[in-house]
């Protein structure tokens, strides 16, 4: 049996040639000569609306246990459809009732669910136009980074998850050990690996190695923290792209972070028309004029003293004061984007108090050349640097952020042969995610999300 997928029926003209279709029922509809059952397999959006006449009693008996819920297998001819929301109907001829979903206790009947309520039933929300919808964005968008890092010489390489080191020094690590509980959890030289092992932060350290060999490269993979941050753009497991390019500095880290970051939105505007227009309608009205906006935009590009300032000067008054010293909040990064700039701007060489032990230490020995990309609704959304490549100043800056220079001797070794200036950015793919579908929450644009208390499904 070849099935055609409701996105490709939906594009067909009438025609006598049977097509199968496969799908789940969103709606079962009855009159007394007619049913009416709407089909939707994920494909797209829209549904597929199939007809069962009463010239056929056999298979009018047959639509009778068949609820919100059910999965079908229908046959049938396309016809040009009277009603309005669709150019064709399915007139069907076989139809099979492969799975029913009795009744009442469907979880997911035809009505508006509230986000919280689809989150206690995330293994059947992927059946929803919105989260549907979030799924092909998604893999839209997946599809779409390696295709960007392809087209401009990137190499794709894959890191540890399992590691041994702090990739951002902020101690946010989740164990990894095979120690029996109440048996000792300190004695690491029993543990699987003969010593404490970690999930990991970020590629970005082991991404280095490669980038330091092949110029190059870019991960896309899960990372993992253990913040105890309840927030609606925090997770304990999200996946991140790292592209690292050696013989490249502060300014071409920028212009790759703009570059990609807009390639990206407005191929998504282009190729999931139908998504963003559901989106746009229905979960954040504005949503495709912005993501417009970004991808035909130039971001603005301040220093972090700048920043400080425009907040200090602003006039608002905000819930976390503002400093020079003190880290950016959201609502600072947010109010920038959305207030001061209209749009996405680039917030560089922030003190070296606030940011990792990597980061290339600028001349006035207190700030350093990280860079925030920071966009409306969400705050930062990409957080990169130039590198530490002098092996005395890496030396120096790992031991001031109280870390341990034994844990990292390869990544010193990278500076004491053959270094080179180098840069990247990490950007998290559910803020990614949020950010051009519109949805508030990224426990909304992961399937089985996992946050502080949540690991189930
Ligand atoms: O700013 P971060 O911590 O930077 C790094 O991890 C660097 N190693 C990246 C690099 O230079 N290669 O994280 C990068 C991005 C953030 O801007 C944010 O989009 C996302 O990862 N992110 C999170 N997303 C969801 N939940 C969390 N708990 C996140 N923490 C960071
Ligand atoms: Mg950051």
């Amino acid at each position: 049996m070849t099935r055609t997928r409701v996105r490709d029926a939906l594009r067909l003209p009438p025609s006598p040639t049977p097509i199968t279709i496969a799908g789940w029922v969103r709606t079962r509809r009855s009159a007394k000569n007619v049913t009416f059952l709407e089909i939707n397999d994920g494909s797209c959006l829209g549904n597929i609306q199939a007809v069962v006449g009463s010239e056929n009693p056999e298979l009018m008996r047959k639509t009778e246990p068949i609820t919100t819920g059910s999965s079908v297998v229908v046959t049938g001819s396309l016809v040009a459809s009277p009603g309005q929301n669709q150019n064709v109907e399915i007139q069907v001829s076989a139809l099979e009732l492969v799975g029913d979903a009795p009744g009442e206790s469907y979880p997911l009947q035809k009505k508006r669910h509230s986000f919280e309520y689809l989150r206690e039933i995330a293994h059947l929300r992927p059946r929803t136009n919105t989260f549907g919808a979030v799924a092909r964005v998604r893999n839209y968008l997946s599809y779409a980074i390696h295709r960007y890092f392809q087209e401009h010489g990137f190499l794709y390489v894959h890191t540890p998850i399992i590691t041994a080191s702090d990739a951002e020094g902020a101690g946010e690590l989740f164990r990894v050990t095979t120690l029996p509980a109440g048996s000792g959890l300190e004695d690491d030289a029993r543990d699987f690996f003969g010593r404490r092992a970690y999930l990991t932060v970020s590629g970005q350290l082991n991404a280095e190695i490669m980038a330091l060999a092949l110029d190059r490269v870019y991960t896309f993979g899960p990372t993992f923290r253990a913040e105890n941050s309840n927030t609606s753009r925090h997770l304990s497991e999200f996946w991140m792209i790292e592209p690292e390019v050696a013989f490249c500095d502060i300014h071409c880290n920028m212009d790759l972070a703009e570059d990609f970051l807009k390639a990206l939105v407005g191929g998504l505007l282009s190729d999931c028309e139908e998504d963003m227009a559901f989106f746009d309608k229905r979960i954040e009205p504005g949503i495709v004029d912005s993501l417009r906006q970004v991808a035909e935009s130039t971001f603005a590009r301040i220093t972090y003293t700048e920043a400080i300032k425009a907040l200090e000067t602003s006039g608002t008054q905000f819930e976390f004061p503002v400093s020079w010293g003190a880290d950016i909040q959201s609502e600072h990064e947010k109010f920038l984007a959305e207030e001061v700039y209209q749009g996405p701007v680039i917030v560089t060489d922030y003190p070296k108090t606030i940011k990792a032990f990597y980061m290339y230490l600028n001349d006035d020995e207190k700030t350093v050349r990280g860079m925030d990309v920071l966009v409306p609704r969400l705050g930062e959304i990409i957080g990169g640097s130039q590198r530490e490549d002098r092996l005395p100043v890496l030396e120096r800056r790992i031991g001031e952020m109280g870390l341990n220079p034994a844990d990292y001797w390869w990544y010193l070794d990278l500076r004491r042969f053959g270094s080179v200036p180098h840069a990247g950015v990490g950007l998290g793919f559910s803020r990614f995610s949020q950010s051009c579908t519109g949805m508030a929450n990224s426990r909304a644009v992961v399937p089985c999300p996992r946050t502080p208390g949540k690991a189930a499904f």
